[in-house]
């Protein structure tokens, strides 16, 4: 199926179609989307109305495993009973919208900071693909930042100095800086992961900058000192000309590629308005084991 892509922003992210991405299944349809990630890193399609079970069979033709490590796994038992669909709303399990002191949804929001997901697990999530069931009448939107675009706009002498610097991320540490407050049990079970700052993304070898909230420190570095440098990448990575903003529309979905874009939820009317997204993540590991299979 030949697809179209068009571009939305100057450096990154187009919109697809015309596709039913539960009736993708030929390899040439799906490596022409691996090919759209490689080169636009967030990809928009709209009017794709997937059961959950069509979703996580699609984000296992297109990318392989999935991620089941969330940061919530910790704190809540999931809504869906399957911690791969990632339940992305402001409703309780009684399908009622959050009061304002509800623990989970004080946690979801730091969805609100700059983030890529999963960066605190080891693997982290590679593609994100989440899927809008119900939309505000209000503006919810999503930002993504190009951190690919924001590498390369980089100097030399800095980009040499952070070549093979390796940072801790953890979302303990993403949440306190929140206020938010974790259980001991919680801390041991979220004890965060280690990745290079500066990646190579296989197949397109662009070169990114692998930041977020969740990023604590430089290992190696002083605490204050490496704080200070990461701070100022994400300042530097989330200036407008990086950035693309999502309206979301009732049966989008967004595929974006953690590798190289951060995100974050806008702030809206939470407790007033129902937003109901499904997010499925497929783990970063070097080979995804549907291409191993099919190659
Ligand atoms: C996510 C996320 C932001 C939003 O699903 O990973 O960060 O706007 N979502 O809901
Ligand atoms: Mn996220």
């Amino acid at each position: 199926m030949a697809l179209t892509f068009r571009k939305l922003h100057p450096h990154f992210v187009a919109e697809v179609g015309p596709v039913d991405l539960r009736r993708v299944h030929d390899p040439e349809t799906l490596a022409e989307i691996r090919a759209g990630m490689d080169e636009y890193a967030v990809l928009v399609f709209h009017d794709q109305p997937f059961a959950d079970d069509e979703h996580l069979e699609f984000a296992q033709r297109l990318d392989g495993l999935l991620h089941t490590k969330t940061g919530s796994r910790a704190l809540v038992k999931n809504r869906f009973g399957n911690e791969a669909l990632g339940d992305i709303s402001n409703v309780d399990e009684n399908g009622e919208v959050m009061k304002s002191d509800n623990r989970r949804r004080m946690y979801g929001l730091g969805n609100r900071l700059w983030h890529t997901d999963a960066s605190f697990q080891d693997p982290p999530g590679r593609y994100s693909m989440l899927s809008a069931k119900v939309v505000p009448p209000v503006a919810a939107d999503t930002e993504y930042a190009d951190m690919r675009a924001a590498y390369d706009a980089l100097d030399a002498q800095t980009k040499a100095k952070l070549e093979g610097l390796r940072v801790h991320h953890s979302i303990v540490h993403s949440r306190q800086t929140l206020g938010f407050e974790f259980t001991q049990d919680e801390q041991e079970a979220l004890k965060g992961a280690v990745h290079l700052l500066i990646r190579t993304i296989p197949r397109s070898f662009r070169r990114s900058l692998y930041v977020a909230s969740h990023a604590s420190r430089i290992i190696d570095w002083p605490i204050p000192e490496g704080r200070l440098l990461l701070r100022d990448l994400i300042e530097h990575a989330t200036q407008p000309e990086f950035v693309y903003r999502h309206i979301w529309r009732v049966g989008d979905l967004v595929i974006w590629d953690n590798r190289a874009t951060m995100h974050r939820a806008r702030p809206f009317d939470d407790t007033k308005y129902r937003r109901e997204l499904r997010r499925v993540t497929t783990l970063d590991i070097p080979e995804p084991a549907v291409l191993a299979g099919s190659s």
